[in-house]
């Protein structure tokens, strides 16, 4: 008689298999809460760490800084001076109707720009970057001059040249304007 009832075993074990789904189910809903809880943690803590741009400069790479001395040398010296001090009266258009080069250093205002911005006048050119195609000037565009990495690398080095707080305070532009962005 015994064997006539075969579905008998398999009832108990339909029960105890429910068991382990409802763990796997517990354990999955905790790591979820665990990954949940770390990725507002981390958020919160380290912000700033989170989201470096490709673009991000970095002055305090003493490698990069010196590949952007030789390129600033080459590339950029001739119109913003061998240290960064510009053309003279570079506020004035010329009697070509041109700006002069502005400094890279302190006195200019290279350092109100976020690196984003940075990178993209010196790649694309500011004609491009204010939308205005006819835009004439002698900054020269140097997409397929310089490599990406090689923009970084200059604009590292005049970054690396500024004062301290001249730095810290580009640090903070930059940081608006990620927040901005998100
Ligand atoms: C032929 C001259 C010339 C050369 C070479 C040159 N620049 Fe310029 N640059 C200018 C002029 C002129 C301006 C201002 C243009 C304007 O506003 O119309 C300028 C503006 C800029 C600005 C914007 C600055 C600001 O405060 O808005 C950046 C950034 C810049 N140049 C980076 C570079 C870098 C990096 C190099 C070298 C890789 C370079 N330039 C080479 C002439 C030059």
């Amino acid at each position: 008689m015994s064997r006539s009832t075969p579905p008998a075993p398999t009832a108990p074990s339909a029960s105890t298999a429910a068991n382990p789904w409802a763990r796997w189910a517990a354990l999955a809903l905790l790591l979820l809460g665990l990954a949940g809880g770390a990725a507002w943690f981390f958020r919160g803590a380290a912000q700033p760490a989170l989201a470096p741009s490709p673009h991000a400069l970095r002055p305090d790479d003493p490698q990069l800084v010196e590949r952007g001395a030789a390129i600033y040398a080459q590339q950029c010296a001739a119109c913003h001076g061998a240290r960064g001090e510009g053309q003279p009266d570079w506020r004035d258009r010329g009697p070509t109707g041109l700006l002069p080069a502005p400094p890279h250093d302190a006195s200019g205002h290279t350092w109100h720009h976020p690196d984003e911005q940075l990178f993209d006048i010196t790649k694309r050119g500011l004609a491009a970057v204010i939308g205005q195609p006819n835009y004439q000037t002698a900054m020269p565009a140097y997409a397929g001059v310089l490599s990406d990495t090689d923009i970084v690398a200059v604009l590292s080095y005049i970054k690396a040249q500024w004062p301290a707080e001249v730095r810290q305070h580009h640090d903070q532009i930059n940081a608006q304007a990620r927040a901005a962005a998100r």
